[in-house]
């Protein structure tokens, strides 16, 4: 599979060059030189990447629409970022799921109108983002509860799953919440990485069919991140599903 292997090795060379620039840095070497560096090794990676999809080889580019994939956003809605996310995906034809986070939701209901007239699917994140493992069971109930009526009185529909924060999970909360938790498969680390090409990179290194990729609607490199992965699916032939979509027994 010549282009995994080559979006493989484009991942294996940005962590290549962040030691690079490690050891620069304690060498003192010019900013901009090491700049101009990096672009060069990142943008002559680049090119042979999208030469090997263009090449058609049987792994880079498929058209049968039989490999599908979840796009999840945790903690949001953002009253910027989301929005620009909604427009993006609109405008691309796809679907996504949302984790909204019960204090945002109370922030701002018009924004969860248009994620759930968007067609997306909404779950619940929390109302605080608690560690739902971590405190008294019956307030962490209490805490997924208000959050669902938030989001019921908003769109009329109550969440049926729930993305518990940090996947932290137990057998005490399966047993007490009466929705179904979503955990992924591919953590974009967006929140760590704050750079879209860096995101995009390391998602679209590891992606495959059926996966559920975590993402963050509440950072701006997100949003541009996310848009260019779908791009980027949607011309390896995968198909975007809510989570749902995906969950098996
Ligand atoms: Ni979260």
């Amino acid at each position: 599979m010549p282009f995994r292997q080559a979006v493989w090795e484009l991942e294996m060379e940005g962590t290549m060059i962040k030691e690079a620039r490690k050891l620069l840095a304690v060498w003192g070497v010019d900013a901009v030189l090491l700049g101009v560096l990096i672009c060069t090794a990142l943008g002559g990676r680049g090119r042979w990447e999208e030469r090997e999809a263009d090449a058609g080889g049987e792994a880079a580019v498929r058209t049968d629409g039989e490999k599908s994939v979840a796009l999840t956003f945790d903690d949001g809605p953002h009253q910027i970022y989301t929005w620009r996310l909604l427009d993006g995906l609109q405008e691309r034809g796809v679907k996504a799921t949302f984790f909204l986070m019960g204090a945002n939701v109370r922030e701002n209901p018009d924004l969860v109108l248009e994620i759930a007239a968007g067609g997306h699917l909404i779950g619940n994140h929390g109302y605080r983002h608690e560690d739902m493992t971590k405190g008294e069971l019956e307030g962490m109930c209490e805490s997924i509860e208000k959050t669902s009526k938030l989001i019921q009185e908003i769109t009329g529909k109550a969440p049926e799953y729930v993305r518990p924060p940090y996947g932290s999970w137990n057998d005490d909360l399966e047993e007490a919440v009466d929705l179904t938790p979503v955990f992924w498969s591919v953590d974009s680390l967006d929140w760590k990485y704050q750079d879209a090409d860096q995101i995009a990179r390391r998602v679209l290194a590891q992606v495959d069919d059926g996966d559920i990729i975590l993402m963050h609607d509440i950072f701006s490199a997100s949003v541009d991140a996310a848009l260019e992965i779908v791009d980027t699916l949607l011309d390896r032939g995968y198909t975007f599903v809510t989570a749902d979509e995906l969950l098996v027994d």
